[in-house]
């Protein structure tokens, strides 16, 4: 039975795999200044129309977040996130123990606005209270809704109304960017937001986020190396990027993994479920009968369990990825339509 719990259930795609493969014995620098990360800095240069940008590559998405995060701030600053942001929730506390504060905003989408930044920033109004410096914000967010480019543009006017600087976490850009929905680009993000990150741990590859920023930060590798982040295999990094982001393989297996989430979300639709939130990406949050919950688990389907909607409803989350087969997708609505 099919896993839908998450888009890193799988290894790498087998173009990223061959990569490793075919430059196993070459010998290169270590931590990440080899040619192979030079190489793949220089593609996301160019397909952020960025030629200009400080770009470096780090393992993982908490320690991507964290390692800017703390990079770009001073000991009393603070982020400001949706009470939902990765950041808040899912990152065992790895900002705040960088001793800096999330500061949070109560969003129903997954979403900051203005307005929201606002009444954070009202909240903080004096030298006893942290001073909130940067706006963190993800596509697609942890409810799988997108940015427009109007709402990415008013929040870079908020921020330099307020100087604060914006982040936004890519972890799933490649859902984000290549969804039916989405209007925004690489350059797009590189002129609207101080930082992001371009994911590569949930869309084919091994692990890694590469950090696209606009304005270098001071002494930022000497930030990733007192957090661990500097690889001494770094090139391993560089040649999973080169291999997803050079044909365009990276576009190519997101717009897989929302095709097959966009399966799932009609055939479950067309079965009479309803969606809290309706998601144009790879994540997928329908609201079954408590006991289809348990049929299909019994059945051996693995996903996550949202939150409880009411006594005898549940809120699930299914997750697709570059890796996902159609098949599966099927078998789930056929056993879903029997339960
Ligand atoms: C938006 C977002 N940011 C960051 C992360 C953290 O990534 P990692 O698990 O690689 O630390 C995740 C992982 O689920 C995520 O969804």
């Amino acid at each position: 039975m099919y896993s839908f719990r998450n888009d890193y259930s799988e290894g790498a795609h087998p173009s990223v795999l061959k990569a490793l493969c075919e430059t196993n014995l070459e010998q290169t620098c270590g931590y990440g200044l080899d040619p192979r990360c030079m190489a793949a800095a220089d593609l996301v240069r160019n397909l952020c129309a960025a030629p200009n940008a400080a770009i470096h590559f780090l393992v993982g998405g908490t320690q991507a977040n964290l390692v800017i995060i703390d990079a770009l701030l001073r000991p009393y600053e603070a982020v400001i996130a949706a009470h939902t942001g990765h950041v808040n929730v899912h990152e065992t506390g790895a900002i705040e123990a960088t001793g800096h504060k999330v500061c949070t905003a109560l969003s129903n989408d997954g979403k900051l606005t203005p307005a929201l930044v606002e009444s954070v920033l009202s909240a903080h109004s004096s030298e006893h209270m942290v001073l909130p410096r940067v706006v963190y914000i993800s596509d697609t967010t942890e409810i799988g809704t997108l940015y427009t480019k109007a709402e990415l543009t008013a929040l870079r006017r908020c921020c330099d109304a307020h100087d604060l600087l914006l982040f936004l976490d890519g972890a799933r850009l490649g859902s984000a960017l290549t969804s039916p929905e989405n209007d925004l680009t690489l350059p797009d993000l590189f002129a609207l937001t101080d930082v992001f990150t371009i994911g590569g741990t949930k869309n084919g590859a091994l692990f890694g986020e590469a950090l696209v920023l606009r304005t270098p930060c001071a002494h930022f590798r000497w930030h990733m190396k007192q957090r661990g982040a500097v690889l001494a295999k770094g090139r391993l990094l560089g040649i999973q990027f080169q291999a997803l982001l050079e044909n365009g393989l990276y576009f190519e297996i997101a717009r897989h993994a929302n095709d097959m989430a966009f399966r799932l979300r009609d055939g479950i639709a067309a079965l009479g479920f309803p969606f809290p939130v309706a998601s144009p990406s790879n994540q997928q949050f329908p609201v079954l009968p408590n006991a289809a919950v348990a049929a299909l688990q019994a059945k051996g389907y693995e996903f996550e369990i949202d939150h409880a909607v009411d006594d005898a409803h549940t809120c699930i989350r299914l997750v697709t990825s570059w890796a996902t087969p159609q098949d599966a997708v099927d078998a789930f609505l056929k056993d879903l339509a029997a339960c």
